[in-house]
């Protein structure tokens, strides 16, 4: 049986579009999938969406969309740009969904069963943005937010608590008997560091706000969304369903990996292991927190301007192109600077130039030389094939450990070393003097076919990266599948190549002047439309059709057959009209007389209970009562605008 492996990115907010640094997250995870399923993994992907909480309803609401409306809106989207980009995940989840919601509830009843949540009273300082709750002591200058700088506001209100106290040591005593529990290095030692500073008790419910899941046996509280959110990591598996089959076999599985950016270390990295202590579910996973993309300007932001999309490399460039760069230009550890000075470059030397030429100028060689077909050698080997053999052997070693270890960019970087090899292996032994001589024949077949192996072996290598660059180098050096497996990589193990006659440059080069300036205008000027604002809205054309005047009443009559009317006659300028108004139940007819009031005065004449009714008179309610809006300076007939 294949051992598993369990991959999960953070669930993203739907608080506006995916940015390249939300982006990164999923192409990297995407990779570790796709890497892990060569080496023979049964590999599990889950992604999804984390659409509860006070910032979505407030997106919502700015956009004048219901929350549930705008978060299917983002999902869909959402979808739609991980189909474009390929993502192999294999479920999502959106924490509005039920499969989810009964979870958490599950999950917050256990807590509360088991006394490590609280019920108690919080006073603090809260940043939405963040989502994220701070007491005084915490907050940086001038009460703004730790995290993001920005401001916080105060409040005080009953709120369950999650001990995280009562769990500080144990954690700490995890973190140090498991050294790789937490990567990279420096990320663990900001949380330890955070840990023995001493943990305070985390505010888990809100009584604020709707937009989120019930406590079962409290509802006026909803769950912390933090809570909620962490928990998709399970409930996506079943657990605590009645269908747990996934959770038992990829949670208990043989490999658990949380992928994060830095800003979420401290949910993922304390929070989440304290849940399952408390819920006595084992710390299966790994958690590694990667750097950020900056642009020039700094930070990136979903609502902010200046940021590269997706969408625009792969409108422009192509998914290799995107997938290349964002999983080569961020170190290990640390951040990333997205300029489009080196992307061109990177699309220029490290695809076009070093890979895509290799690639190109062996086909010609076999063509031109061989008309298509080589052959493994029957010749003795001399030191450069052996060192071309080496390199390649040596490469396939780091690259796995940097993969194993979840250095993507490193191991790309290994990778070029057998690239650069490879392209200097040409250069020595000069293939075109080779052809000059009839007697090298020998020589110059054992030449080019240890070419085409080494891009076979380089080819097997870009799999989980380059999805339409790996393909079509082997289908140009008319590779079948079986030479295209981990397992396959090694020398002479393909005997005999039948390359294409015509290959088509898989990464042609780019003028930098024109596609920097490109680049620029799309970071500077267009940044992608804000989610549009709903067709139910509707524009001053409209409102305009509206012939809403000021009306004296001059009578007010009980309707004959209907308690809840009046019937009333109205001066609207000179014309009288009639009209029935539903307004019994907060008004006497006779209290009427005399006000002046507002009313639509083009409404198609209707029957109300058999009575004429030629307009509309404007009233506004809540739960409590109905109120007829007057107006006290107007004359009859004055328009309302
Ligand atoms: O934090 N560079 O969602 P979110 C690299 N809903 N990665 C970046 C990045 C950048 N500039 N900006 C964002 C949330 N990211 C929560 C998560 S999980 C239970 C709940 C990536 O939409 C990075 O992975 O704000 C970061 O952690 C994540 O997007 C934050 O996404
Ligand atoms: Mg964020």
């Amino acid at each position: 049986m294949s051992k598993t492996f369990y991959i999960t990115t953070p669930i993203y907010y739907p608080s506006g579009n995916l940015h390249i640094g939300n982006t990164y997250t999923t192409v990297l995870c995407d990779t570790l999938k796709r890497y892990k399923h060569e080496r023979g993994y049964d590999a599990f992907y889950l992604t999804g969406m984390d659409e509860h909480g006070k910032k979505i309803e407030t997106v919502a609401n700015d956009r004048g969309v219901p929350p549930i409306e705008h978060v299917d809106e983002l999902a869909d989207a959402t979808k739609e740009l991980w189909s474009k980009m390929k993502i192999d995940y294999d479920d999502f989840i959106r924490t509005t969904e039920k499969r989810h919601k009964s979870v958490v509830q599950k999950i917050f009843e256990r807590l509360l069963e088991a006394g490590d949540i609280y019920l108690g009273t919080y006073k603090g300082y809260y940043c939405m943005p963040c989502e994220s709750f701070y007491t005084d002591s915490q907050l940086a200058e001038n009460h703004t937010c730790p995290d993001c700088g920005r401001e916080t506001s105060e409040l005080e209100e009953e709120s369950y608590f999650l001990r995280l106290s009562k769990y500080q040591k144990k954690l700490l005593q995890y973190i140090e008997t498991h050294p790789d529990f937490i990567t990279p290095e420096t990320r663990k030692n900001e949380v330890v560091a955070f840990i023995k500073q001493g943990l305070n008790d985390l505010s888990v419910s809100r009584t604020t706000f709707d937009w989120g899941i019930k406590v079962v046996s409290n509802p006026k509280h909803v769950v912390y969304v933090w809570i909620d959110a962490l928990s998709n990591y399970i409930s996506a598996l079943g657990y605590g369903t009645d269908n747990d089959k996934l959770f038992q076999k990829y949670w208990h599985g043989d490999e658990v990996l949380h992928v994060v950016g830095k800003d979420i270390l401290r949910f993922h990295a304390i929070y989440w292991p304290i849940m399952l202590m408390a819920l006595d579910i084992p710390i299966t996973f790994k958690l590694h927190a990667h750097g950020f993309y900056m642009m020039k300007d700094g930070k990136m932001s979903k609502s902010k301007g200046g940021v590269i999309y997706p969408e625009t490399i792969l409108k422009y460039y192509g998914l290799d192109e995107l997938r290349y760069f964002l999983l080569r230009e961020l170190p290990y550890g640390l951040d990333g600077l997205f300029t489009p000075e080196a992307f061109v470059e990177r699309i220029n030397f490290d695809l076009a130039n070093d890979f895509g030429n290799l690639l190109n100028r062996t086909i010609s060689m076999i063509n031109k030389y061989f008309k298509g077909d080589i052959s493994a050698p029957s010749e003795p080997l001399d030191d450069i094939d052996n060192d071309l053999r080496d390199t390649a052997a040596d490469v396939i070693r780091a690259y796995k450990e940097n993969m194993n270890t979840l250095k993507v960019s490193n191991a790309l970087q290994e990778l070029w070393r057998l690239v650069s090899r490879t392209n200097k292996y040409i250069d020595e032994t000069m293939p075109w003097a080779l052809a000059k001589d009839e007697e090298k024949r020998p020589t110059l077949e054992k030449v080019l076919y240890h070419l085409a192996e080494s891009l076979r072996h380089i080819g097997i290598m870009l799999k989980p990266i380059l999805l339409k660059a790996a393909p079509a180098l082997f289908d140009q050096l008319g590779i079948g599948e079986d030479h295209t497996t981990w397992q396959s990589m090694t020398f002479g193990e393909k005997k005999h190549y039948h390359v294409i006659d015509k290959p088509t440059p898989l990464f042609p080069r780019l003028d930098v002047e024109v596609e920097v300036k490109k680049l620029r205008d799309e970071i500077a000027g267009k940044t992608k439309p804000e989610p549009a604002p709903k067709a139910d809205l509707i524009s001053i054309d409209d409102f305009a059709k509206l012939d809403l005047v000021v009306a004296e009443i001059k009578t007010a009559e009980p309707h004959p057959d209907a308690d809840k009317l009046i019937v009333l006659t109205v001066d609207v300028g000179g014309e009288t009209k009639q009209i029935v108004a539903g307004i019994a139940k907060d008004y006497e007819p006779d209290a009427l007389v005399g006000k002046r009031v507002l009313v639509v005065n083009n409404l198609k004449p209707t029957k109300l209970r058999g009575i004429k009714s030629e307009g509309m008179l404007l009233a506004g309610s809540n739960k409590d009562k109905l109120e007829v809006i007057e107006s006290r300076e107007l004359n009859p007939g004055d328009r309302v605008k």
